[in-house]
């Protein structure tokens, strides 16, 4: 393939210093603690340590580090979470930051990581405030034990943190925040439940095609997505029919890996933009949020750029290679639709409360489509939404998928 963005411009690829992948790739934890120094903070949810801590601890007590464990993590980890981690952190006098869990455990690792490092509140690290690459200094070591598959976060520069005191969440954006090392071992997904699986699994899907089609995706991003796809859309549906088969969980576990690494290279776009104002509204998980919107996005970009949107349908099994890129372009949303009908994501909706009424949606939809646009997000789609669509996009999303008696539900 000609690379007509790299013949005459350059860019920069971040990743994780190392990845350890495969089933029993934790065993590798404690070989790169013991390089780092003698005393690891362990960043966990309390419910991740009781189920793999063991593993974790085992590895650093082997080699001779002292773990000190912070197991206080909230689902969306906030402001609070990471200030009293770091307090722990100095006190104890740590040398690495080690997470075990997905996106909020090592959200809220590399907080700390830049806490540690650096001057000033966390807030004042958000892109709002310090602009992309706002972090001076890197982290401390930085090792990432994954236990999801999942929000990539691994192997991103990204950092998402609630901010209580607002009931909004903010984005910290730094090369300098990318783990040391990201050890994917997918024996510790196969205790996720099927919701779990699907809402992350989905979440993954999103990064990929987001990246993919994002306007600052170029080659590099692209080839992480397209196999990226190709794993998620062949092993998802497997993996969420049966936890413990491990040949499709390792499949979603690269897959998700490789899609955190096109996003973080590339961006997210108009799917992130909306899912995270209707998570907040909604008290969804984020990556259900995205789950619900990904199809209507899909169809409304389809046609800014019909060959990428042609190759996510021949992925998703949607279009056959001799079809048109037309054809195939305007089967994309149906092939995301039925991807998420096998997985039932629809059905999870009734997990997290009633949904509003149509009356009470109408209210907050202005102040969504707003959110939206002040993400930034939307701004990386192929296809640039006015305010106007979006709002008509929110309205779509609930006719269609959200209210009680909608086709998705129904
Ligand atoms: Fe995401």
């Amino acid at each position: 393939m000609h690379d007509t963005v790299l013949a005459s411009e350059t860019r920069t690829v971040v990743s994780p210093g190392r990845i350890e992948l495969g089933a029993g790739a934790v065993e590798a934890l404690g070989g790169h603690a013991a390089r780092y120094g003698n005393t690891a903070l362990v960043v966990a949810t309390e419910q991740i340590f009781e189920f793999h801590g063991d593993r974790v601890i085992d590895q650093l007590e082997t080699v001779g580090v002292d773990p000190v464990v912070y197991t206080d993590v909230r689902p969306d980890p906030t402001v609070e979470n990471i200030e009293s981690a770091h307090a722990r952190y100095e006190r104890e006098d740590c040398d690495m930051i080690v997470t075990l869990g997905g996106g909020s455990s090592i959200d809220t690792g590399k907080g700390v990581g830049i806490l540690a490092t650096n001057e000033g509140p966390i807030r004042e690290f958000g892109v709002d405030r310090a602009g992309y690459e706002g972090v001076p200094n890197p982290t401390p070591p930085l090792v990432a034990v994954n236990t999801t598959a999942g929000t990539g976060s691994e192997a991103t520069r990204s950092v998402v943190v609630s901010d209580e005191s607002t009931s909004t969440k903010f984005l910290i954006v730094s090369a300098n925040v990318v783990p040391d090392v990201a050890i994917e071992d997918p024996v510790l997904t196969q205790s996720l439940p099927k919701s779990h699986t699907a809402f992350t699994g989905i979440d993954a899907l999103t990064h990929a095609i987001e990246a993919y089609v994002s306007v600052k995706s170029y080659s590099v991003p692209d080839g992480y997505a397209e196999e990226a796809m190709e794993r998620i859309a062949r092993s998802l549906p497997v993996a969420w029919a049966n936890g413990d088969n491990l040949d499709a969980r390792a499949d979603v576990m690269v897959g998700q890996l490789q899609a955190g690494q096109a996003f973080t290279n590339a961006s997210v776009a108009l799917v992130h933009g909306l899912a995270r104002p209707l998570g907040a509204q909604l008290h969804i998980p984020h990556g259900l949020a995205n789950g619900l919107i990904l199809p209507y996005v899909v169809d409304f970009s389809a046609m800014a750029a019909p060959e990428k949107y042609a190759e996510i349908a021949r992925i998703l099994d949607a279009a056959d290679a001799d079809d048109s890129t037309r054809t195939a372009a305007d089967a994309a949303a149906d092939g995301v639709l039925d991807l998420c009908a096998d997985l039932d994501l629809t059905g999870y909706l009734d997990d997290f409360g009633e949904v509003p009424t149509r009356e009470e949606y109408l209210d907050v939809v202005d102040e969504m489509a707003q959110d939206a646009i002040d993400s930034g997000s939307p701004e990386n789609n192929p296809r640039k939404p006015t305010r106007d669509e979006i709002a008509d996009l929110y309205l779509t999303i609930y006719d269609d998928a959200l209210a009680p008696d909608s086709p998705r539900r129904s």
